[in-house]
C-alpha cells in the first residue's frame, strides 16, 4: 500500500479496500490500535503524554499505535488484529431466528433465517454459511443477495438424503439456530466487465440465484446466461425465476436441460452439453458452476476441453472438494 502525502494509514487502507477496525477516526476510541512492526510514523497531533509526535518500531509505544491519526514517514510494517483483506469479510457466529419454511417442490424446501438486530453481518453473493446443529456443522449456500438481515437457504431432503432429513427435522423443532458466516471464495461482489455464465443443477441453483440477484442490483450490462439442469421437470424448483430475470437484466437468457426425459421448452441431455452448444467464444465468459463436486469437476473438464481457460471457471466445490493429484496417497 502506498500512502499519499499527509494521508493516514487508516484512510489509505480503507481506500484500498482493507477492512480496518476503526470507530472515531480521531485518535480517541483506540479501536484502530495495532503494533508498528517496522518503520516509523508521525501522529497528526503530538501525543499528550509524551509531547512527541513520532513513533519508531521497537519503542515502548509502538505496540499501540493509533492508525487513524498516524502518517508513515518511512516504509512501515504494521500488525492490526481483525484486519481483513480487500474483498474479505469478517466471519461471525450468530444465533438466527428461524422465521419460515416452505416446500419449493417434492424434495426441496426453503428455510428463512433472520440475523440478530444491531450486528452488521455481511456476506457476498455466492458465499455460504454453516448451520451449527447438535450433531455437527453443515454448510449451505446462501440463496439470496446480501443486504438485509434475512437469509434464504435451499435444502434438498429426498428419501436418499438422511443427513438433510435429520437437519430438516431438527430445524422444525427449534425457534433459533446458530450459524457461522460467511465462507467461500467464489462469489460476485463487483463483477468484471464481461459475460457471466452460470451452469447449475440441484440446489447448486441456490448460490447462482444469489449471484444473479446481485447482478440485477448492479444493473450488470453484459450478457448473463443460465444453464440449469435437472433429471425431470419437477426437479426445477422456483421455475418462474428465469422468466422474471429476463425482464430485470439487459441481456439474460436461460436454458433448462432435462437429462431423463424429453420435454418441449427444455434441452434434452446434460446441462453442460447445452452450455457447450451455445459457447462460441471460449475465452469470453466467466463461468460459475453450482452443484456437487462430481458435477462441477465434470463440467470443468468439458469446458477445458473446449478451450475455456481454467482461471475463468469457478465453483465452491473446487475449494471444499479439491481434485486429488494423480499420485496423491502414494
Ligand atoms: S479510530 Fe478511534 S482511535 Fe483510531
Amino acid at each position: 500500500m502506498i500512502c499519499a502525502p499527509d494521508t493516514t494509514i487508516l484512510q489509505t487502507a480503507r481506500e484500498a479496500g482493507f477492512g480496518f477496525p476503526h470507530a472515531c477516526r480521531n485518535g480517541v476510541c483506540e479501536r484502530c490500535q495495532g503494533t508498528l512492526v517496522a518503520g516509523a510514523v508521525r501522529y497528526l497531533r503530538p501525543d499528550p503524554l509524551t509531547g512527541s509526535s513520532v513513533i519508531h518500531a521497537g519503542q515502548t509505544r509502538a505496540d499501540r499505535v493509533l492508525y487513524c491519526v498516524a502518517i508513515p514517514i518511512s516504509d512501515c510494517e504494521i500488525d492490526v488484529p481483525e484486519i481483513t483483506a480487500p474483498g474479505e469479510l469478517p466471519v461471525h457466529r450468530a444465533t438466527c431466528q428461524i422465521i419460515g419454511q416452505d416446500a419449493l417442490n417434492h424434495d426441496v424446501s426453503r428455510i428463512w433465517l433472520r440475523l440478530p438486530a444491531g450486528k452488521a453481518i455481511r456476506w457476498h453473493a455466492g458465499q455460504y454459511l454453516s448451520l451449527e446443529l447438535e450433531h455437527g456443522s453443515y454448510p449451505f449456500s446462501i440463496a439470496n443477495a446480501p443486504g438485509g438481515r434475512d437469509i434464504e437457504l435451499h435444502v434438498r431432503h429426498g428419501e436418499e438424503n438422511d443427513t438433510a432429513r435429520r437437519i430438516m427435522a431438527e430445524l422444525g423443532e427449534r425457534g433459533t439456530v446458530a450459524v457461522t458466516l460467511p465462507a467461500g471464495g467464489r462469489f460476485i461482489d463487483q463483477p468484471p466487465a464481461r459475460p457471466i455464465w452460470f451452469i447449475c443443477g440441484s440446489t447448486g441453483f441456490a448460490p447462482v440465484k444469489a449471484m444473479i440477484e446481485r447482478l440485477i442490483e448492479l444493473g450488470h450490462p453484459h450478457p448473463v446466461r443460465l444453464f440449469w439442469g435437472a433429471r425431470v421437470e419437477a426437479d426445477l424448483y422456483l421455475p418462474e425465476l428465469p422468466g422474471q430475470w429476463q425482464h430485470q437484466l439487459p441481456d439474460f437468457h436461460a436454458v433448462t436441460a432435462l437429462s431423463d426425459i424429453s420435454r418441449p421448452g427444455h434441452a434434452h441431455g446434460l446441462v453442460h452439453e447445452a452450455a457447450l452448444e451455445a459457447l462460441a467464444e471460449p475465452h469470453a465468459p466467466l463461468f460459475y458452476i453450482g452443484g456437487s463436486p462430481a458435477m462441477a469437476w465434470a463440467v470443468f473438464d468439458a469446458l477445458r476441453d473446449e478451450g475455456v481457460p481454467a482461471e475463468n471457471i469457478h465453483s465452491d466445490a473446487f475449494d471444499y472438494a479439491p481434485r486429488e493429484a494423480p499420485d496423491a496417497g502414494r
